[in-house]
């Protein structure tokens, strides 16, 4: 048998994979980003990895969320800022209500490659190779723009970095300290009828702080600051492989490109290329499961052999009109193997739909529909609900109807720039926080 090694996926079927036309282009793109350092570290992997395992055994909840598709235009301070305030503010509201902690993960700093359902594009005749994420080729419907292009590795890589750097600077810099809620305020906040409930959530917390500083005489170091970890769909493998390092005085293989990679829909093919691709690495790794063809038990037997404590997160993606056929087999399927990991759902991929017009939307009571459903079917089944995946943007989007100012399909058209699937904007993303709090604190 020969050992694992960042490249086996290759001698496998793989899915969902560019085809460039260069391929000694690839390849020397590939051996650039292998030299390049990494954008996280082991010891930030494995403190996920631990933390992780406590969300499993309902000691910490976890929050995961960002763009469906980062683009490279959106590389800018305010779109990051947007991004990280969202997910802040969604995580503040979400400890309030449920008193447990929070992991924040971001779908950031990488989710730059997009799974199709084909692999071209037809318009007016004209065929294309499809759209697969700023990471590979460019939305524009030409030739030029279409083809794959292996330099986008290393810009994507580059943005990643810039990315993650500004996270990083904006966290170290005070941005989350828990002392200042109010600087993690967006200005239209104030516009949204969840407003006032959010400030007062936000008061309490300064409160409560206060409080617990008053008690013991000094400031709560520990918690001013929060943690913030990255994730992204490990679709493009060899943008994957290119960051997948042996550490020193560490064994095993680590995916340093993010924290928290996951395996999408499409490519959970138990002898494909992915799950090839991640037995091997020794990160926590997430796998979406939906109505796709999936066996758990050969998953857990080749992606999780010793049970390993926060290693496999399974993110159910079912539909609200699914879910309560499909999540109770997915537990007994789990429940057989005798193995544990942590579930959390993601109410969005399940319930996209068209309007008449063609556009690309979610219903905001459809995503509560099959959240709400998830941490009751959990509750009946002796099972945890330990966190949810929620594809959010910062800015004041019109992508999803529905939520506290009933938007509904004629104003979709206002600001939607999703170029795959539509976002919770940020006032229905906190509204969306506040009732799963409500729900999850009782
Ligand atoms: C996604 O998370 O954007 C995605 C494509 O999800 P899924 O693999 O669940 O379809
Ligand atoms: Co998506």
């Amino acid at each position: 048998m020969t050992l694992w090694n960042p490249t086996s996926w290759q001698d496998k079927n793989t899915a969902q994979q560019p085809n460039y036309a260069d391929s000694a282009s690839l390849a020397a793109t590939v051996e650039q980003l292998s030299s390049l350092p990494p954008l996280v570290s082991s010891w930030e992997i494995e403190t996920l990895k631990s933390q992780l395992a406590d969300a499993a055994n309902g000691k910490r909840f976890l929050l995961q969320a960002g763009d469906c598709a980062e683009r490279f235009a959106d590389c800018t301070p305010e779109r990051i800022t947007g991004q990280l305030k969202v997910l802040l503010q969604m995580s503040l509201v979400l400890v309030h209500s449920t008193k447990n902690r929070v992991i924040r993960v971001g779908r950031l700093a990488g989710q730059y490659a997009k799974p199709r359902s084909s692999d071209v594009e037809t318009i007016d005749g004209v065929t294309l190779p499809s759209y697969r994420g700023d990471l590979v080729n460019d939305i524009e419907f030409s030739e030029i723009a279409r083809t794959p292009n292996p330099n986008r590795l290393l810009r994507g890589f580059e943005r990643s970095a810039m990315t993650i750097n500004f996270v990083r600077a904006l966290i170290d810099g005070g941005f989350a300290d828990l002392h200042h809620p109010e600087y993690w305020d967006l200005s239209f906040v104030e516009h949204s009828p969840k407003a006032s409930e959010y400030q007062s959530i936000v008061a309490s917390i300064a409160e409560s702080l206060r409080f617990m500083e008053t008690l013991a005489g000094e400031s709560v170091g520990a918690i001013n600051r929060v943690e913030f970890f990255t994730s992204h769909e490990g679709l493009h493998l060899h943008y994957e492989q290119a960051q997948t390092r042996q550490v020193p005085r560490r064994d095993g293989w680590y995916d340093l490109s993010c924290h928290f990679p996951w395996i999408g829909a499409r490519t959970t093919t138990v002898d494909g290329g992915h799950v090839e691709f991640f037995k091997g690495i020794a990160n926590p790794i997430g796998i979406k499961i939906g109505t796709h063809e999936v066996d758990v038990e050969q998953l857990f037997d080749i992606l999780h052999p010793d049970n390993e404590p926060g290693r496999i997160t399974l993110i159910h993606r079912y539909g609200a009109d699914k879910i309560s056929t499909e999540l109770p087999k997915l537990i007994d399927a789990v429940k057989a193997t005798g193995k544990q990991c942590l579930f959390i759902s993601d109410p969005m991929h399940g319930n996209t739909e068209r309007t008449e017009s063609g556009i690309k939307t979610r219903n905001f009571d459809s995503i509560l529909s099959e959240l709400e459903q998830s941490i009751d079917i959990h509750k009946q089944s002796d099972s945890i609900l330990g966190g949810v995946h929620v594809e959010v943007c910062g800015q004041n989007v019109t992508e999803c109807t529905g939520g506290a100012r009933g938007l509904d399909e004629s104003g979709l058209g206002d600001a939607y720039e999703s170029l795959v699937d539509p976002r919770l904007n940020y006032e229905q993303a906190i509204e969306l926080a506040m009732l799963i709090g409500q729900k999850l604190g009782k």
